[in-house]
């Protein structure tokens, strides 16, 4: 998979990657300068560079400017494309970060350059994502003020927000239509509602954002629903339907918006040991048999989706928008 990232990433661009130096020129001001300030940095880390960024931007906009006129101000200081680490001076938000799928493309991004934050109803996320560019803040997405107040937050300590990770979600298998009830309405608000209201309080920052992206977490379920999960497919299908819609909304300010669907991911919280053996025998198969049901014979781990997300987010897929990749091992019923 590496090698195919790899192999990709230079198809794009097969200039030879620049030296860190030049690569992190901001505007005219090339990072030397800040070098001779501070002769210890040769290099300037993810964090440093955001918060360089942002006294710049800050310095443009002026006394008493507000979070927006900053986050507007710092376009001009966007560094130039560093191809090991693609996300560099990005500001990157991912919800459902304290673990699965979620913590992985957190990390993931980190490594790639970005400054993360990760929000999850889950306090074991301050624990978890705790690092110099990488941090966790315990937010449920579902209560509007305090997910508006954590977006803003964000914008305000780094100057803006390029990138976001719509991951949160919860699964409830085995619910039939005609039983289902609360569970329904707990599906729409965390997987659907909770989506398209991180949409609405990021948008004014990503429409100023440095090649600004939106990433959707939707499912194989969308295209091949299964019995007893309509609450997740519906609300899988909801959120696919309102990627389409934001990149259709989005694309003159620049901003992508493009959906990944996994199938199933078993080194996350929704797989329990329980859940996975009773879904192995359904199909009359041993774990290790079901974890590799799918067309290529490959489990497919955390890491990979998280790879994905920020392969997605990054140059290789600069002119890509409204897309949905699957990323499912190969399913019959998806091709
Ligand atoms: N694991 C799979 O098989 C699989 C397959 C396809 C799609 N997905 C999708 O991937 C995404 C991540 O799921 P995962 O598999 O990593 O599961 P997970 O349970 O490990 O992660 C989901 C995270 O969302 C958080 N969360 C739930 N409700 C929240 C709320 N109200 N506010 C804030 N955070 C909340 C949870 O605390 C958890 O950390 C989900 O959208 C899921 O539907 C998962």
């Amino acid at each position: 998979m590496d090698k195919i990232f790899e192999a990709q990433a230079s198809a794009f661009s097969p200039r030879k990657p620049a030296p860190r130096k030049t690569a992190l020129k901001v505007q005219n001001i090339s990072i030397e300068s800040a070098v001779v300030k501070n002769p210890d940095t040769k290099i300037m880390n993810q964090l440093e560079t955001v918060n360089n960024i942002l006294s710049q931007a800050k310095a443009a906009a002026g006394d008493n400017a507000s979070i927006l006129e900053i986050a507007k101000a710092r376009k001009p200081f966007q560094p130039e494309l560093d191809e090991y680490k693609p996300h560099l001076g990005k500001v990157a938000i991912v919800t459902g970060a304290c673990g699965g799928i979620g913590r992985a493309t957190a990390e993931r991004l980190h490594r790639d350059g970005a400054v993360v934050v990760g929000m999850d109803v889950n306090p074991a996320i301050v624990e978890n994502l705790a690092g110099e560019g990488i941090s966790g803040v315990v937010c449920d997405i579902t209560d509007n003020e305090k997910f508006q107040a954590a977006v803003d937050a964000v914008a305000a300590e780094y100057g803006g927000i390029d990138l976001i990770v719509a991951n949160a979600g919860i699964f409830k298998a085995g619910e039939y239509i005609e039983e289902l009830d609360k569970s329904w309405d707990l599906h729409l608000l965390i997987n659907l509602t909770a989506t398209q209201r991180f949409l609405k309080f990021s948008i004014p920052y990503l429409k100023h954002g440095f090649s600004a992206s939106i990433i959707i977490i939707g499912s194989r379920n969308f295209s091949a629903p299964g019995p007893g999960a309509a609450a997740y497919s519906v609300t899988k299908a909801g959120v696919t339907q309102l990627a389409r819609v934001a990149a259709l909304e989005l694309a003159a300010d620049g901003v992508r918006v493009n959906t990944v669907h996994p199938d199933a991911v078993f080194d996350t919280e929704i797989w329990t040991e329980e859940a996975l053996q009773k879904s192995a025998t359904r199909y009359g198969m041993t774990v290790e048999e079901y974890k590799t049901k799918n067309l290529l014979r490959t489990e497919i781990k955390s890491t990979d989706i998280a790879r994905m997300v920020s392969t997605v987010a990054g140059p290789v897929f600069c002119a890509t928008t409204g897309a949905q990749i699957p990323i499912d091992g190969g399913n019959d019923r998806v091709i």
